[in-house]
């Protein structure tokens, strides 16, 4: 179960197959470990995920997902030996602004949105901010006229739009509904245009027909663009239903992986999340 076998995934989205190796995957990492003093939030994890493929990611609280995550967008460094790759690329040494303009986007558990401004702020700040990384950027970019601020505008303005968000672009996000607050991180993720997309629990606390229209906006992005999904989720009904394959993770290791219906179907995973065997 441990191996990283392919899987199937809902009828027409069979995007998985043999397995590959980091270096040849849309993202990827080996041996990654990394430990907090005396935490090991993660433990020798090695992942290859196939261009187009939708992945999730499932564990327990504490189970170093978003460590994971963190590592694979470069917010954190792992521990020495281990290495992560974006399309073929080894990026480890690379920062996290680096890896977001060659194609990795993430949303956040915790919402890192500011609260004071409108969406519209919200979703062009991150084009501008990794237009322009450290200062001498900030001043040529700006430097470079309105030009390439009116273009930004054009995206953002079809970002929103494709994700329903129109509506709410001169709203301030302090107010808003978690599912419009959870929908503009996903368009501040879509914003630099990425070919992967790390989510980051996107789903969780919506209602219902907010997270109906999460997985709508996701299935037609993975669909009609082509985008690779890696999808830290805990409820596993969703997972099922759309992931093409699954990992999950425990105290930091990969417990299991594969199809949805056969990793869910494995007793030792049923015993890790029901805590009964
Ligand atoms: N910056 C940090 N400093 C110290 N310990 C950390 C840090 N980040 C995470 N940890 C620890 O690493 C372990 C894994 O945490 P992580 O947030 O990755 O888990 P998770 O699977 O995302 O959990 P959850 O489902 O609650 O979001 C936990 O024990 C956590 O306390
Ligand atoms: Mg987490």
């Amino acid at each position: 179960m441990s191996t990283d076998q392919g899987g199937g995934g809902t009828a027409g989205s069979l995007r998985s197959g043999p397995p590959i190796a980091p270096e040849e995957a849309a993202i990827g990492c080996r041996n990654v470990t990394k430990t907090f003093g005396r935490v090991t939030a993660v433990d020798d994890v090695d992942l290859a995920v196939r261009p187009g493929e939708w992945l999730s990611i499932v564990g327990p609280n504490g189970a170093g997902k978003t460590t994971l995550l963190n590592i694979l967008n470069g917010f954190y460094d792992p521990d020495p030996g281990g290495e992560v790759f974006l399309d073929g690329e080894a990026v480890t040494d690379t920062p996290e602004h680096y890896r977001a303009r060659a194609g990795l986007g993430r949303t956040f558990q915790g919402l890192e949105l500011f609260e004071d401004e409108d969406v519209i702020e919200n979703v062009m700040t991150v084009r501008a901010v990794t237009e322009c990384p450290n200062l001498l950027s900030a001043l040529l970019f700006y430097g470079a006229g309105r030009k390439t601020e009116a273009e930004n505008m054009r995206r953002v303005e079809e970002i929103l739009d494709y994700l329903e968000l129109w509506e709410y672009r001169h709203s301030k996000i302090a107010g808003l509904p978690l599912g419009v607050r959870r929908r503009v991180d996903l368009a501040r993720s879509l914003a630099l245009e990425p070919d992967v997309l790390l989510l980051d629990e996107a789903m969780s606390g919506l209602t219902f027909d907010e997270k109906y229209d999460m997985i709508r906006f996701l299935s037609d992005l993975h669909e009609q663009e082509d985008l690779t999904l890696v999808m830290i989720e805990h409820d596993l009904e969703v997972v099922t239903a759309v992931s093409d394959r699954m990992v999950v993770l425990q105290k930091g290791g990969v417990l299991a992986r594969g199809a949805p219906e056969a990793v869910t179907d494995d007793p030792e995973v049923a015993r890790v999340y029901t805590g009964v065997d």
